[in-house]
């Protein structure tokens, strides 16, 4: 048994799978049980056999960095096993796929993602962002996730894929669908969620076919045109790769804004120290993302017994990793539960720890968070909550739907259209 924040749990209470429990935010307090009294946890899990939990950073890092023998094609990489007939779906994905297959399709794709081509993008994201905020600016309020947070990463990844303006929102309605298969809200059945993959697809295709008889200077027609020793990119395999850069692009950095918003609000010093040292701005976007860690897990499959901290695991299970957890170890981090602007070193694992799937977009959501962190503390930089936030419920995504906030719009309106 033990007592966190006045909270008393027994490891026998943890649920990590309920997603009501993840409505008042991420259960902190379970994953420090994990970690205090079983680390490498046998989670019941209500229609399947059940999953090894891992909460120690150690242990997410020794998963990730070992694909022989934690698989992510063979089951994917959400807790539920998927239905036989949708694993050929989703073996399409990258996220799901193990080397080689893994290898040849990372090689093609990041030829849309050098540094070069995410430097070079800065002022064009700067740009954006400002004219988001001058849409809000005057009005002295506005729903953060929606108004602000949303905006950025949508446009800035269907700008680079080359998305015609009035088709964007359909591609953003599509991925809620997608990713809020958990939440009453965004309808949505897991079939639902397959019926927005599968209209996503189509579009792709579409696309594919275009870009395909009239090249552009975008990521689509770079994909389309890209080649590893003579191999290029199917159209089956571009359309899977577009399913999966509308939602990994934009879900993720969406929440990591709105999160690292209610961050600085609900830690006014250190937001402060940032007012008054805009310098420490690249180390708080590294502590937001330690602190909001928008994707919860990734899942993989064991290919053969092995063991963990002295537990065998046999072949066949699967372990889930919990980044947030991870995140929170007081063996890597110091005064890990404590917010802080200017931590460093901060080896977060919110991209993964490394290893074959490290997040493709890292840089991209980096250049994207502070570009747009740099631009609010100028523009709206008093920002308050003006009445209550309300959270995705889901297990997977550490997501808010709805802040809404209020700032001085005289400020604002001082210092618009300064770039
Ligand atoms: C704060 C924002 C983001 C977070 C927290 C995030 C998180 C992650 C994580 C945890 C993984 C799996 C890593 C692993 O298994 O080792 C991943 C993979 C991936 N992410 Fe992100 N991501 C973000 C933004 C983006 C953006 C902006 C894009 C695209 C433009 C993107 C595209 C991808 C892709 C394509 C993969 C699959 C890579 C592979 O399987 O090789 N992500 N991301």
């Amino acid at each position: 048994m033990t007592t966190i924040d006045g909270r008393t749990t027994r490891l026998a209470d943890v649920d990590l799978y309920n997603p009501d429990n993840f409505v008042d935010g991420v259960p902190y307090h379970l994953f420090k049980i994990l970690r205090e009294e079983a680390p490498v946890y046998r989670h019941p899990e209500p229609y399947g056999p059940g999953f090894w939990a891992l909460t120690k950073y150690d242990d997410v890092v020794k998963v990730s960095l070992d694909s022989a023998t934690f698989s992510s094609e063979l089951m994917g990489t959400n807790i539920p096993d998927p239905p036989e007939d949708s694993l050929a779906f989703l073996r399409m994905i990258m996220l799901n796929m193990d080397p080689p297959k893994h290898t040849k399709y990372r090689r093609l794709v990041s030829k849309g993602f050098t540094p070069k081509i995410v430097l070079a993008m800065e002022p064009h994201v700067r740009k954006t962002a400002n004219e988001i905020i001058d849409r809000v600016a005057e009005r002295g309020e506005c729903d953060f996730v929606n108004d602000i947070a949303a905006e950025l990463p949508l446009q800035v990844i269907l700008e680079l894929m080359g998305i015609p303006v009035e088709d964007r929102h359909m591609v953003f309605e599509w991925s809620n669908r997608m990713i809020g298969f958990d939440d009453p809200e965004y309808q949505s059945s897991p079939a639902d969620g397959q019926a927005a993959a599968t209209q996503m697809f189509m579009y792709a295709n579409q696309l594919a076919v275009d870009r395909k008889q009239h090249p552009r200077d975008d990521v689509i027609s770079t994909l389309m045109s890209a080649e590893v020793d003579g191999e290029a990119l199917t159209e089956a395999e571009f359309n899977a790769f577009f399913v999966l850069l509308s939602v990994a692009g934009n879900e993720t950095t969406r929440n990591l804004t709105s999160g690292g918003m209610l961050a600085l609000v609900e830690h006014p010093d250190q937001r402060d120290r940032l007012l008054a040292d805009p310098s420490l701005v690249p180390t708080a976007v590294e502590e937001m993302l330690r602190w909001v860690t928008p994707v919860i897990y990734f899942r993989r499959t064991v290919t053969r017994d092995t063991e963990i901290r002295a537990q065998k695991i046999g072949e066949g299970e699967k372990v889930v990793m919990y980044y947030g957890s991870a995140n929170r170890d007081e063996d890597v981090f110091p005064n890990a539960d404590v917010f802080d602007v200017s931590r460093d070193p901060n080896p977060h694992v919110t991209f993964g720890p490394g290893g074959s799937h490290f997040c493709l977009g890292a840089s991209l959501a980096r250049l994207e968070i502070r570009v747009m962190f740099e631009e609010l503390l100028r523009r709206l930089p008093d920002i308050e909550l003006a009445g209550p936030i309300r959270r995705l419920r889901s297990n997977f995504i550490a997501g808010i739907k709805q802040m809404p906030v209020r700032f001085s719009a005289e400020a604002s309106a001082q210092t618009k259209g300064r770039t």
